[in-house]
């Protein structure tokens, strides 16, 4: 059911790849409550051809950046404007890749080359969207910003590698630059802390499948689904959640304040 809470506002979505992923499901809904789209992705990603899909039912235009390009976002900033015929209300960050995963580097052993590819993908792109943004006055007042995120930022899950720290950039990046584009625009940036969801990301993680499992063991209310997290980053593009800024928030079935569950428990004593 929609609520037309988007309506009139422009956003633009970063890191739809293909169907599974969070960003396409946000698309979808956004679009249902009413937004005008940019979407956005690496161009590697594009050549995949995937996001025309999405781009026809969405009826938005596709630009391709790649996030730790300075110019691609200066370009990608200026066509949207155009696109547009206006300012900007809402971005989704929804961008992210462990290069030592991928080669299949353990955490001890990282290559400090990926790994400064990781960070700057995973969280300085988050820096690099939101001045390119600053510079261009590119959002409008009461704008909003979205970045997803992982609990690994607080707590240890040994597989998520140097994507822990690439989170706590990413999260501590949203409360400083959250401060001032609240004070200079009224803009709000937040992140939300995601669940364990099955997508080419977050299928990358040593051992995925059992930990998925594990999470919704561990949540009374169970896993949030993608579509659940596209309802949710509606609601905070929406006007109703005007004087949030600088939180992450979790979205994770309850997950983050859990000790144990019974289910756990029972499990333990097989
Ligand atoms: N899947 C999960 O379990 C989970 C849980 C919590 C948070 N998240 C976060 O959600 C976000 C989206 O991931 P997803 O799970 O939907 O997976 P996904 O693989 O569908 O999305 C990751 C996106 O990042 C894009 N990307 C990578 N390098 C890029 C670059 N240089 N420039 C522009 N785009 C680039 C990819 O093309 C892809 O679209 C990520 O930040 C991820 O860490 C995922």
């Amino acid at each position: 059911m929609a609520y037309n809470l988007l309506k009139g506002k422009k956003g633009i979505i970063f890191g739809a790849l293909d169907e599974r992923s969070i960003a396409w499901q946000i698309a979808l809904k956004c679009h249902e409550e009413g937004a005008q789209l940019v979407l956005t992705n690496a161009p590697v990603a594009l050549r995949m051809g995937e996001i025309n899909k999405l781009a026809e039912i969405t009826k938005a235009p596709v630009i391709g950046a790649d996030v730790t390009n300075m110019d691609d976002l200066k370009k990608l900033f200026e066509e949207s404007l155009a696109h547009f015929g206006g300012k900007i209300d809402f971005i989704l960050h929804s961008v992210g890749m462990s290069i030592n995963m991928r080669k299949g580097k353990s955490y001890t052993d990282l290559d400090y080359n990926f790994t400064q590819k990781s960070l700057d993908i995973s969280a300085l792109s988050l820096h690099r969207i939101l001045r390119t943004a600053w510079d261009l006055d590119a959002l409008n007042e009461w704008g909003s910003v979205v970045a997803l995120t992982y609990i690994a930022a607080q707590r240890v899950f040994p597989h998520y590698s140097e994507m822990a720290d690439a989170k706590s950039l990413l999260e501590s990046i949203t409360r400083s630059f959250g401060y001032h584009y609240a004070v200079r625009k009224k803009v709000r940036i937040n992140t939300v802390s995601q669940s364990p969801t099955r997508t080419t990301a977050g299928s990358g993680v040593k051992g995925f499948d059992s930990f998925i499992s594990y999470a919704e063991k561990m949540s009374p209310l169970g896993n949030a689904t993608g579509e659940d997290c596209a309802s949710y980053c509606v609601a905070l593009f929406s006007d109703l959640t005007r004087m949030v800024t600088m939180q992450n928030l979790f979205h994770d079935g309850g997950f983050s304040f859990t000790g144990v569950t019974e289910e756990v428990l029972s499990a333990m004593e097989k």
